[in-house]
């Protein structure tokens, strides 16, 4: 696999590169592309009905299958997890295939991402089996907006009651996500915020994104950061703090009086395409390079075929290396424009 595009950050550390320098380092990996909630931007009931056809449990990926490609993606460079879906806790195995993806040697951040409803009962249970952390997805905390922006699905106080579990359970720092549409919950933004300042946990807000075709995004639903932040300060200033690591999506901030922490994610109005390290995979085993990619790379075939672990990293690190996604610094957010590609649902890829 030698290559110009192949560095070493270290010694036995191999990193592949993509066409803009971006180092393969962060693996996002669907469970299932079911979900408990209908959110209006991501999966409208409308169209996802009780009938919808969701992948069936063949054309899933299996905890094995997983974590072959897993441990592959580790070779590669990889050292960030995260296990999304659909809502991933719908898996009732998942602290087994956490237990498992925690021994992969070079893996030093494993988290989670859900809805928050199933967490409490099984938040101990992942924590012992190894998930460093979890992101919770809590778009208000009033009832009848919560209500509306989960389909009406959700339900408050299950979510709260995860995020106690997890913190209990020591899956911190626990990451608020509250995605900001504009007349359905930027006023209840403050609210959020201000219920977990001082708790430790980092709400980071979200601008609404034209993932997928079906959620009707438009600019004017779009509440730029930067406006939000303008709210914020007035009420509580803040200061901005520098990234993480290379390549983290929010834009951090702190509040001046010592309450704790807060993050943008403003991949509409400032997006970070040039430090993207990011790839997923579907739950049906397809590879994809971007988040509003329209097609991918099926890895389920050739790992059903009979490919041996060397043959899944050609061609694993081969498509990293021929990417060339930065759809957010590209993209026209002309109202009403015909979507210039069919993209792939963000349910279906793993958020
Ligand atoms: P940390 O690992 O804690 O930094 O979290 P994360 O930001 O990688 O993960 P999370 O699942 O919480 O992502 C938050 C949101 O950021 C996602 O739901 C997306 O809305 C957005 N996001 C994450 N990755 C990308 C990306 O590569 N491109 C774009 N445009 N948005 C992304
Ligand atoms: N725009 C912004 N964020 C979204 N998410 C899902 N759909 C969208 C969208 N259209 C968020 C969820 C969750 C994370 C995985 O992605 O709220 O927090
Ligand atoms: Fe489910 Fe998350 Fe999509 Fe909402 S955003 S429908 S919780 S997968
Ligand atoms: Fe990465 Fe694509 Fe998101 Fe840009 S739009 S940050 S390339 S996933």
């Amino acid at each position: 696999m030698s290559n110009l595009r192949d560095l070493k950050d270290s010694p036995g550390n191999l990193v592949v590169a993509d066409t803009l320098g971006r180092p393969l380092q962060d693996l996002r990996i669907s469970l299932l592309d079911r979900c408990n909630f209908r959110c209006p931007y991501c999966m409208p009931e409308a169209e996802y009905t009780e009938d919808y056809q969701f992948l069936s449990k063949s054309a899933r990926l299996s905890h094995d299958e997983i974590f072959r490609l897993a441990g592959i993606a580790v070779g590669l460079g990889v050292t960030k997890l995260r296990i999304t879906g659909g809502e991933p806790l719908l898996d009732k195995k998942v602290a087994d295939l956490v237990g498992r993806l925690a021994t992969l040697a070079g893996v030093e951040d494993l988290a989670l991402t859900t809805n928050g409803v199933l967490l409490a009962p099984v938040a101990q249970a992942l924590a012992d089996a190894g998930l460093q952390r979890v992101t919770i997805s809590l778009d208000s905390l009033d009832e009848d907006i919560f209500r509306t922006m989960s389909g009406n699905r959700g339900d408050i106080s299950k979510v709260l009651e995860g995020i106690a579990a997890a913190e209990q359970a020591g899956l911190s720092p626990i990451k608020i996500n509250v995605v900001v549409q504009r007349g359905i919950n930027d006023h209840t933004v403050l609210d959020v915020l201000e219920h977990f300042r001082g708790t430790g946990h980092i709400v980071r807000l979200i601008e609404f994104m034209d993932v997928g075709n079906r959620n009707g995004w438009s600019m004017e639903q779009v509440v730029p950061s930067k406006e939000v932040l303008k709210q914020i300060h007035a009420r509580w200033p803040v200061r901005p703090v520098g990234r993480n690591y290379p390549g983290e999506v929010a834009s951090r901030y702190q509040y001046l009086d010592g309450q704790g922490e807060l993050g943008f994610i403003s991949s509409v109005t400032e997006p970070f395409c040039g430090s993207c390290s990011r790839a997923r995979i579907s739950a049906d085993g397809t590879l994809y390079t971007c988040l509003f990619a329209s097609t991918g790379t099926n890895l389920r075939e050739p790992l059903r075929n009979g490919a041996d672990d060397q043959e899944l990293a050609t061609i694993l690190s081969s498509v990293w290396k021929l990417r060339d996604d930065r759809y957010s610094e590209t993209r026209r957010p002309v109202p009403d424009e015909k979507p210039l590609i069919n993209k792939v649902e963000m349910y279906r890829m793993g958020g």
